[in-house]
């Protein structure tokens, strides 16, 4: 069974059917992709499978649990964390405090934390974690400076290590290369398939194909709010990539 489904999900913006209909499986261990140009539902199908979105109707299941219209909290507990087309990051902060910070959770009293005596141990956990996935990122040697002075592509990486901080057991991300220079685009997706080696679920939006297509496992296009077709494997890949309505809603949009 997948890690994650959609089934007939559908949003509406007014009369418009933002999402119209959406089923897809993301397979666990998997780097999935959904494609397709500018207005076709992307952001909306992940703010509905992240609860940042209510669905008017479909289902989502995660894991085994139907996680429909839960709240993006409650989503975020079951192991699943997302990451904006727009870094959230606090950039006066500097770049190891913006990783401690991802991890507390809301609602979380760190004063009866630090009653239990657990505040001191948790907190030295957390640096060591914060530490470790910053030298993955390769960033460790920036740790210090302010998140805001760090370029464009490394903001990516640190928006990505936040994510990895919750210990998610799938990361969705939109559109996670999007004005990155060409190469540290692909470093950044090499660290998505090292993950993914690691065990971690990565859903993929992208509005551009040509650069993530050698990383995926399994591809989604959408258009018009609806799945248009997929590929699974490289084949089922490269058959999508040479369907010749995937050009034409590019060369249409
Ligand atoms: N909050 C909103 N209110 C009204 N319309 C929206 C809203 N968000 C997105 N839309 C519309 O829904 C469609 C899909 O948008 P979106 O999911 O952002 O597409 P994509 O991410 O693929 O570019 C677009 O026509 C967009 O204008
Ligand atoms: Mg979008």
């Amino acid at each position: 069974m997948p890690l994650l489904q959609t089934r007939d999900l559908v949003k509406m913006f007014g009369g418009l059917r933002a999402v119209d209909g959406v089923s897809i499986d993301v397979d666990e261990k998997t780097l999935t992709l959904i494609i397709g140009p500018n207005g076709s539902g992307k952001s909306t199908l992940i703010n509905l499978i992240t609860g940042f979105l209510k669905a008017d109707s479909g289902r989502v299941v995660f894991a085994g649990d139907d996680i429909t219209n839960k709240e993006p909290n409650e989503i975020y507990h079951h192991g699943i964390v997302r990451t904006f087309q727009t870094p959230q990051l606090l950039k006066s902060m500097s770049v190891v405090e913006n990783l401690l910070i991802a991890n507390v959770h809301p609602g979380e009293n760190p004063l009866s934390a630090l009653r239990k005596g657990l505040w001191l141990k948790k907190e030295e956990e957390l640096v060591e974690r914060a530490f470790s996935i910053l030298e993955f990122l390769k960033l460790d040697h920036l740790w210090d400076r302010p998140a805001g002075t760090l370029s464009g592509g490394q903001m990516k990486l640190l928006e990505i290590g936040r994510a990895l901080m919750t210990e998610p057991k799938m990361i969705v991300m939109d559109e996670p290369v999007a004005g990155v220079a060409p190469s540290l685009a692909h470093d950044i997706l090499q660290k998505l398939v090292e993950l993914k080696e690691e065990g971690i679920t990565v859903l993929l939006i992208e509005h551009r194909l040509d650069i993530v297509l050698g990383y995926v496992d399994n591809l989604y296009v959408m258009f018009n709010g609806k799945i248009l077709t997929e590929g699974r494997g490289k084949e089922g890949i490269e058959k999508v990539v040479n369907d010749p309505r995937v050009a034409e809603i590019y060369m249409g949009g």
